[in-house]
């Protein structure tokens, strides 16, 4: 058995099997990451090839509390403002590492700037305290596959090659982590979440939101063949075609699978990678229609897993080539 319930005991086992350099999905408010211990180079490159994650796809520490980071990188007053407001919590910030860290080189790609956040989720933060090492852990899935949001996706996908799978039940948020870069004088947006553009904006002035093209060199996971399930995906759909999977929105209980029928954007990221396996099942479906999300606040990042997840079937990146 790969999945143990957290306890004290199996909390301070998890935080051994990291000290020694093993691997261990915790689970997150946002979904379940793959851990290692960050400063043992071997140990990190296990997450990428058991995720089979091109190597040129940084990485997100995850540290217990946000005085951690100033060992790691250069923090300022905006690090220190947003930290205050929303961690722990779904934002991961981007900043400049500082020259001789402990990290290994693979976790940022060869990068010189470090992504790092603390997250917010009573299991994952007692294995935190308890190993008093920076983390490394990207989402629990296999590169470009939909995250997962509970143990059991895990154990499904990649449970024979971790060393335990830690059950922290469903996770609150079940989108991945609002993403800012702050190693520039201008704040941007690296990938949107729960956290929104209008909400970091009113904690430290004006950010941009980065287009889907433009971020090639910056966050390689922000591309095509990402968040995608095995069946195509059609969006902006009223209505289901004939032997297609229908996703709801909206639809105050008229629909047989609502991504929330009372219209809240909070509630359809929480189900939305839940319920885009759900009905991934190519014995009973032919296709994926998901109806429209407006395009506002939580929505954003709703629909940019969306759109990445649905260009895996029609147009590809030249560097979904080298992936
Ligand atoms: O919610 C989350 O962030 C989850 C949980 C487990 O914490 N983690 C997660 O990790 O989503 P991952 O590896 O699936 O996504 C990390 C994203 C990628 O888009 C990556 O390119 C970007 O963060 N990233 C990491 N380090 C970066 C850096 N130094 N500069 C720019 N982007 C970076
Ligand atoms: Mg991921």
């Amino acid at each position: 058995m790969t999945i143990w319930e957290p306890t004290e005991k199996t909390l301070s086992n998890a935080a051994q099997i990291l000290i020694k350099g093993g691997i261990v999905a915790i689970p997150t408010e946002t979904v379940y990451g793959l851990a290692a211990d960050a400063t043992q180079s071997v140990a990190v490159e296990k997450i990428f090839l058991i995720k089979k994650r091109p190597s040129i796809n940084p990485l997100i520490i995850h540290v217990p509390d946000p005085s951690m980071v100033n060992e790691l990188a250069a923090t300022d007053s905006r690090f220190h403002e947003l930290t205050t407001v929303f961690w722990p919590g779904p934002l991961t910030i981007v900043l400049k590492q500082k020259a001789k860290n402990k990290i290994s080189e693979l976790v940022s790609s060869g990068l010189t700037t470090l992504a790092v956040r603390q997250p917010n989720h009573p299991v994952t933060s007692e294995i935190l305290r308890k190993v008093q090492r920076p983390i490394a852990a990207p989402s629990a899935n296999m590169s470009g596959a939909v995250s997962p949001t509970r143990a059991t996706h895990v154990e499904d996908s990649i449970g024979q090659h971790v060393n335990v799978i830690i059950d922290g039940g469903r996770c609150k948020v079940g989108l991945e982590s609002t993403v800012i870069d702050l190693s520039t004088d201008v704040p941007v947006i690296l990938r949107p979440g729960v956290i929104t553009q209008e909400q970091i904006g009113q904690i430290i002035g004006f950010v941009n939101l980065s287009s889907h093209d433009s971020d090639l060199p910056k966050s390689p996971g922000q591309l095509a063949k990402h968040y995608a399930p095995s069946l195509p995906l059609r969006l902006n759909a009223e209505e289901a075609r004939e032997g297609e999977a229908f996703l709801a929105f909206s639809k105050a209980g008229k629909a047989a699978i609502d991504l929330s029928p009372s219209g809240n954007l909070l509630e359809a990221a929480r189900n939305l990678f839940f319920l885009l396996r759900h009905v991934d099942k190519p014995d009973l479906y032919s296709s994926i229609a998901v109806m429209p999300i407006p395009e506002v606040g939580i929505g954003i990042a709703i629909n940019d897993r969306l759109q990445r997840a649905a260009q895996l079937h029609g147009q590809e990146s030249a560097l979904h080539n080298h992936l």
